[in-house]
Formats: C-alpha cells, sequence, structure tokens
C-alpha cells in the first residue's frame, strides 16, 4: 500500500480548517465523533470513498455510515424519510442514531456496497460538528479502525492501526459514548434495530412504539443475505482469544479458569464491571474494570480489550454484561468479539 505521511494534530479550530480542506481534496480524515472515532472521507468522491476502503482494509461488501451537520442535508444523499424516520431524526439528531433510508443516485455505490439505501447519521461531537460544518459535504466514514479490530476511543488507537495509510488524525480525546451508533431501519414497521448502539431500545421505543431487534448473527459464514452486512461476528475483536462467561453461575467459572490459566503459566487477562472485579483479583492477573455502571463500561470497553492486548495477555476471559439499555449494545459486541462463549447455569 502507498505510504502516505500522517498527521496527529489537536483539534483546534485551525486544524479543523485544515482536515475540512483534505477532506474536499479528495484526503482521509481520522475524527472524533460522540460514539467513536471515525475514518472520514468526501461522501461524493468515489475515489475518496475507495481510499477508505484500502486504508482499513475493509471488504468492500461492507457499507459506510454518511455523516451530515445536520437533518437539512439529508435531500442530498437520500430520497425518502419515512414518518417513523422523521420522528426518530427528529428526537436523536444530532446523537448516536444511523438511519437507513433510500439512497440519492448521486452518493456512489461504493459507499452503499451498491445497495439501493443508505446509512446516515448527524453526530454530537462538537469536532465532528465542526468539521462537518466547514468540510460543506456529506462525509462517509466507518469507524478509524484496521478491519476486524475494535473500534478506536481515542486518538493513539486510530495512530496505532491506520499511521502511514490516512492523511490526518484530529485528536479530540476519549469519545464520550464508547460503543458505536445504533442502526436502524425505519422504513420497516415496527422499526427494526439492526445494530445496537448509544440509542438504547427503551429510547427508541419511547417515540416510535415497540422495536425488534435483529438477532440474525453471521454464524452461517458470510455478509451474504444479512439485512446489515456489518453483523459480522468477529466484527469487534481484540488480538487475543476472548473467552465470554455467561449464566447465573459465570463469575465461577471464569474464576476456576482464571486460576487454571495462571496455574499453567498463561498470561490471562479480565475484562470485569467493578463488582465482579473485586471477586477476581488473583495474584498475577490482569484484572481490567470496565466501571461501576453501563455507561462506563461502554465507554471504557474498545479502551480495555486494547490494553489488554498491549499488556500481551495470550486470553481475555470476559464476564457478560447484565441489564437493559446500553446492556444489550455491550452483549452484542461481547459476543461479537468472543471466540468462545462458555454458559454455566
Ligand atoms: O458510531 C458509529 O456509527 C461510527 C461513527 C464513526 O459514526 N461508525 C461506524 O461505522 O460504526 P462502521 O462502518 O464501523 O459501521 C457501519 C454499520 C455497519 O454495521 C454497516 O453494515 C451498517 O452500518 N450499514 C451501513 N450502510 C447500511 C445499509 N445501507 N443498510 C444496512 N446497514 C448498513
Ligand atoms: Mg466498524
Amino acid at each position: 500500500m502507498e505510504h502516505v505521511p500522517t498527521q496527529l494534530l489537536p483539534a483546534t479550530p485551525e486544524h479543523i480548517a485544515l482536515a475540512a480542506e483534505v477532506l474536499r481534496r479528495g484526503g482521509l480524515v481520522a475524527f472524533p465523533t460522540e460514539t467513536v472515532y471515525g475514518l472520514g472521507a468526501n461522501a461524493l468522491d468515489a475515489d475518496a470513498v475507495a481510499r477508505i476502503f484500502a486504508a482499513k482494509e475493509r471488504p468492500a461488501a461492507d457499507p459506510l455510515i454518511v455523516h451530515l451537520s445536520g437533518a437539512e442535508q439529508l435531500p442530498l444523499v437520500a430520497r425518502h424519510v419515512s414518518p417513523l424516520g422523521q420522528a426518530l431524526a427528529e428526537a436523536f439528531w444530532p446523537g448516536p442514531l444511523t438511519l437507513v433510508l433510500p439512497k440519492q443516485p448521486q452518493v456512489p455505490a461504493a459507499v452503499t456496497a451498491g445497495l439501493d439505501t443508505v446509512a446516515v447519521r448527524v453526530p454530537d461531537h462538537p469536532v465532528a460538528q465542526a468539521l462537518l460544518r466547514a468540510a460543506g459535504v456529506p462525509v462517509a466514514a466507518p469507524s478509524a479502525n484496521r478491519f476486524g479490530r475494535t473500534s478506536p476511543t481515542t486518538a493513539q488507537h486510530v495512530w496505532h492501526d491506520l499511521r502511514g495509510r490516512i492523511e490526518m488524525i484530529l485528536d479530540g480525546g476519549p469519545t464520550p459514548v464508547g460503543v458505536e451508533s445504533t442502526v436502524v431501519d425505519a422504513s420497516a414497521s415496527p422499526v427494526r434495530i439492526l445494530r445496537p448502539g448509544g440509542v438504547t431500545a427503551e429510547m427508541l421505543e419511547a417515540v416510535v412504539g415497540p422495536v425488534t431487534v435483529e438477532q440474525r448473527a453471521v454464524e452461517e459464514g458470510g455478509a451474504h443475505g444479512l439485512p446489515s452486512p456489518g453483523l459480522l461476528r468477529t466484527h469487534y475483536a481484540p488480538r487475543a482469544e476472548l473467552v465470554l462467561y455467561r449464566g447465573r453461575r459465570a463469575l465461577n467459572a471464569l474464576r476456576t479458569d482464571l486460576a487454571a490459566a495462571l496455574a499453567a503459566g498463561r498470561r490471562p487477562g479480565v475484562l470485569a464491571m467493578d463488582a465482579e472485579a473485586e471477586a477476581l483479583a488473583a495474584p498475577g492477573a490482569l484484572v481490567y474494570r470496565l466501571g461501576a455502571d453501563l455507561e462506563a463500561a461502554a465507554q471504557r470497553l474498545y479502551a480495555g480489550m486494547r490494553w489488554l492486548d498491549g499488556q500481551g495477555v495470550d486470553v481475555i476471559l470476559a464476564c457478560d454484561v447484565a441489564g437493559g439499555g446500553l446492556g444489550l449494545a455491550l452483549r452484542d459486541r461481547l459476543s461479537r468479539a468472543a471466540s468462545r462463549v462458555v454458559i454455566a447455569d
């Protein structure tokens, strides 16, 4: 791949103006959103969009999300918005909600992987907002990680994955939500969640009534025929093998396996909520605390996986997360990251 010098810059107004210029000229800029860092290109420039796929090593069959500065830009990329979609946009934009809508012909096929729909959102982050306004064009942006790795929640994560492949990274600090946006098909009734995320099912239901959640994982082994081609099972994986513990006796089973791994001279790491981390403290075990509540856990999940990877662990043991709200998105990401699930009832 062609080597591109990467500038890592604090997201000052001057650097945001520079980044907007890079986008307008067909370059690639990673920037913070409220969910995770995105890797942006002018969504109406097919060559620029092609470079996103190359930089990430992302399969062309996985479509991108188009970011707008506001709903008033919708006609640039979408042909039509259903009344339910309209209600959701009004309730949650700017914010971590992505709507799948019928696409405008001027959106290049590369953005939507040839689908006749386009995924769109208006991010709620001051740097993303300022960049989108300054660029003046819709910006296609997947998460700014190498394909198959966990999404980046800091500029350093982006640097680690994409330096030498993109023109610029705007550093706006750690992202506040920490898991990706909720992807919703609002042309269906009831509204269908294709990917759980920062806007919870309960929040959606308060606006549009009962919603359904797409549970069809890619156990069948391919993205073909899936409603959301990004739902690959290993989409959010750390480098180390991740084993997920589920069920009433999950904590016990994890503790037993942790002791066995340590005794065998392995180097295990643990991901656990604060309350469970207490019970798992063992000499020699690296325990990453996800925090006391689901909001903290969402913010820290990907950073935790990357941190444990950086510590050179050979296996990550994780306790499944309970609860509604962000619990749904957390369980989704954990089960996609897992190479094995242990059910202990
Ligand atoms: O929070 C987020 O959504 C972040 C930030 C950067 O905005 N972006 C993100 O993008 O997570 P990405 O590319 O990693 O995930 C995009 C998701 C994938 O699951 C993809 O399949 C789905 O959106 N998607 C995109 N276009 C679609 C379409 N036309 N129909 C159904 N699903 C679509
Ligand atoms: Mg992604």
